[in-house]
């Protein structure tokens, strides 16, 4: 497990530690990941950080070295390429397929990869095209690929629209007025989802749920479910959906990998890293799992170690910004 620093990564490795048949190996590119802890001594690894040209051939000496079985990432900028280097891994992969991973980065290709199979808000890279479009002002123009909302600004004419110029790494975007939910959706094999389940993000620290309940709504799930097909997914996909005026769900965006959020799905009845981890090993999963409405507070919580526990690593202080 990769990423034992944040929180989808401690969530994980909470699911995986409850089976009996799992030995787990927690990695980071920082000592101070709380999620390393969380394993006996032996089992925590410094890893380099994803964006390092030597990432990929590291991981996959240590997984030679430690003998593992299955590799899970939670971090965005280790997925492709730990994906376009699948078949040399060595453990499998518990991520979904390369060109699911690519389109979801790239939230201007998700959109038009999207739209003709389920509602998707008009979506334009900033300049011509964006320029020729009739929009209701106010608008969302955001990063093509970015997180935890950063870029993200309303844009309120056309004379503001235009003076961002032409720049293809902004998308400019219907605004969607309504509820915001996201949908924690697991595909099997065949690509055919076994599991979603929406939840609110009642309050978001951080970039963070930590607060919300997941809903029962067959129009969510039914929306979710049509996103997973469209991008092909095999595995587990975080959508994010928002209502437009009219109150129908449409796609904000997909992280293709577990959310920070992950324990109130598990709580609500779908243990999707358990799940996963069946699906890696190639095992078969149930046709349908089903939840229920569960409602979630979260805090933090204290580990003490002997300070001479604590790994040593040099990329500690740049994690934010990367
Ligand atoms: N088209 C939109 N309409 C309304 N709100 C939006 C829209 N796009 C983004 N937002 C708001 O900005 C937040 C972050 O946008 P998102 O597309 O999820 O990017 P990321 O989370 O990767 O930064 C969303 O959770 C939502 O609250
Ligand atoms: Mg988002």
């Amino acid at each position: 497990m990769t990423g034992a620093g944040g929180p989808a990564g401690v969530a994980v490795i909470r699911s995986l530690l409850r089976r009996s048949d799992v030995e787990v190996f927690a990695g980071d590119m920082d000592g101070w990941a709380s999620g390393l802890y969380l394993v006996p001594a032996g089992r925590r690894r410094i890893l380099s950080p994803g964006k390092s040209p030597s990432f990929v051939d590291e991981l996959i000496a240590m997984c030679a070295a430690d003998e593992i079985d299955v590799l899970f990432s939670t971090v965005d900028v280790e997925l492709p390429p730990l994906a376009r280097r699948r078949t040399e891994l060595g453990a499998a992969l518990a991520a979904p397929a390369l060109d699911t991973l690519e389109t979801c980065l790239d939230k201007f290709a998700l959109a038009v990869r999207c739209a003709p199979l389920l509602r998707t808000p008009t979506t334009h890279l900033v300049g011509p095209a964006s320029s020729a479009e009739q929009w209701d002002f106010p608008i969302i123009v955001k990063p093509r690929s970015g997180a935890g909302s950063r870029g993200v600004r309303m844009v309120h004419s056309r004379a503001d629209l235009d003076a961002l110029g032409d720049d293809d790494s902004l998308i400019a975007q219907e605004l969607l007025p309504g509820d915001e939910y996201s949908v924690d959706v697991i595909a099997n094999a065949q690509g055919q989802v076994i599991a979603a389940v929406p939840r609110t993000r009642t309050r978001v620290d951080s970039g963070v749920s930590i607060a919300g309940l997941t809903v029962r709504d067959a129009e969510l799930e039914a929306t979710a479910t049509a996103v997973a097909r469209a991008i092909g997914l095999v595995g587990v996909a975080n959508v994010q959906l928002r209502r437009d005026v009219t109150g129908v769900p449409a796609l904000l965006e997909v992280n293709p990998r577990f959310p920070g959020a992950m324990p109130l799905t598990i709580a609500s009845g779908v243990d999707m890293p358990s799940l996963a981890l069946d699906l890696a090993l190639g095992l078969d999963l149930p046709d349908r799992v089903d939840f229920r409405e569960i409602a979630n507070v979260r805090f933090l919580e204290d580990v003490f170690v002997d300070p001479a526990e604590i790994l040593h690593s040099e990329n500690a202080a740049h994690t934010e910004e990367d």
